[in-house]
């Protein structure tokens, strides 16, 4: 695992896109593992400023969401997938039907989720995921306790990953209680596996991740067995490590 502390969000998105581009170059083929919410917002910023210099070529890419809620119906602006569309693949020149995600409305869950699994695997496996950090030390949607060998399943949110989400919603009451996430299995098996975290918020859980145990009570931890992990925070991310 590599630790790298910057001092903003603009190196931040940076150093993860010189990433994608490295990819690219070698790769153009190349799966992307996408994480939506806050953090990767200045990479994605980044990765369109890129393309629009004509540094970046999506065009037989292929994206792979890391999670989406269940129940909202498709099209609702908060669905991750929209969320993507709007913030990412809207705007640089991957197709869309590339762009896949669990079907967090499908009426067979359990099989919805053995599908996603399935087209990740198809796809040759992802070469770069994206992760962000959520204060209870979850990745993906995989809250405290997830089993570390988990693969895309239906999980509940936690009330407080419900409040830190309702920001995106009208109000807590909007923000669903169930997502459907990869796992904590599907993640380990990214080749490259790059995570963001900005911010005091994120401290403890930074702390926990890099130096506590591998243990579930801190789901990101599970990326010290990871084989090529990047772990890019700011000073305030860090400021809880030894
Ligand atoms: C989003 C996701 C979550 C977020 C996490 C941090 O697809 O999987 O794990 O990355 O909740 O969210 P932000 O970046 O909004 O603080």
């Amino acid at each position: 695992m590599e630790v790298v502390i910057l001092p903003g969000n603009r190196q931040i998105a940076s150093l993860a896109a010189d990433a994608v581009q490295a990819l690219l170059r070698r790769k153009p083929e190349a799966v992307l593992g996408l994480a939506t919410g806050s953090s990767p917002l200045p990479i994605y910023d980044e990765l369109a400023a890129r393309h629009e210099r004509g540094l970046l070529d999506f065009s037989r890419v292929h994206g792979f969401l890391l999670d989406e809620y269940v129940g909202l119906e498709p099209g609702h602006p908060e669905s991750y997938r929209e969320v993507i569309r709007r913030d990412f693949a809207d705007r640089v020149n991957i197709p869309p039907d590339n762009v896949h995600g669990p079907d967090g409305s499908a009426p067979d869950i359990p099989a919805a989720c053995r599908a996603y699994e399935d087209a990740i695997r198809e796809s040759g496996g992802v070469d770069l995921q994206l992760l962000g950090l959520g204060t209870d030390g979850h990745i993906g949607f995989n809250e405290p306790g997830s089993s570390l060998a988990s693969r895309t399943r239906i999980k509940t949110l936690i009330e407080q990953t419900r409040r830190d989400n309702a920001r995106f919603f009208g109000s807590l009451t909007e923000v669903p209680h169930h997502v459907l996430t990869q796992g904590l299995g599907t993640i380990l098996e990214s080749r490259h596996a790059v995570l963001v975290a900005t911010g005091a918020q994120k401290a403890q859980a930074v702390h926990d991740l890099i130096e506590g145990p591998v243990a579930a009570v801190c789901p990101a931890s599970v990326l010290q067995l990871h084989p090529h992990a990047s772990i890019l925070i700011d000073e305030a991310a860090a400021s809880s490590l030894k």
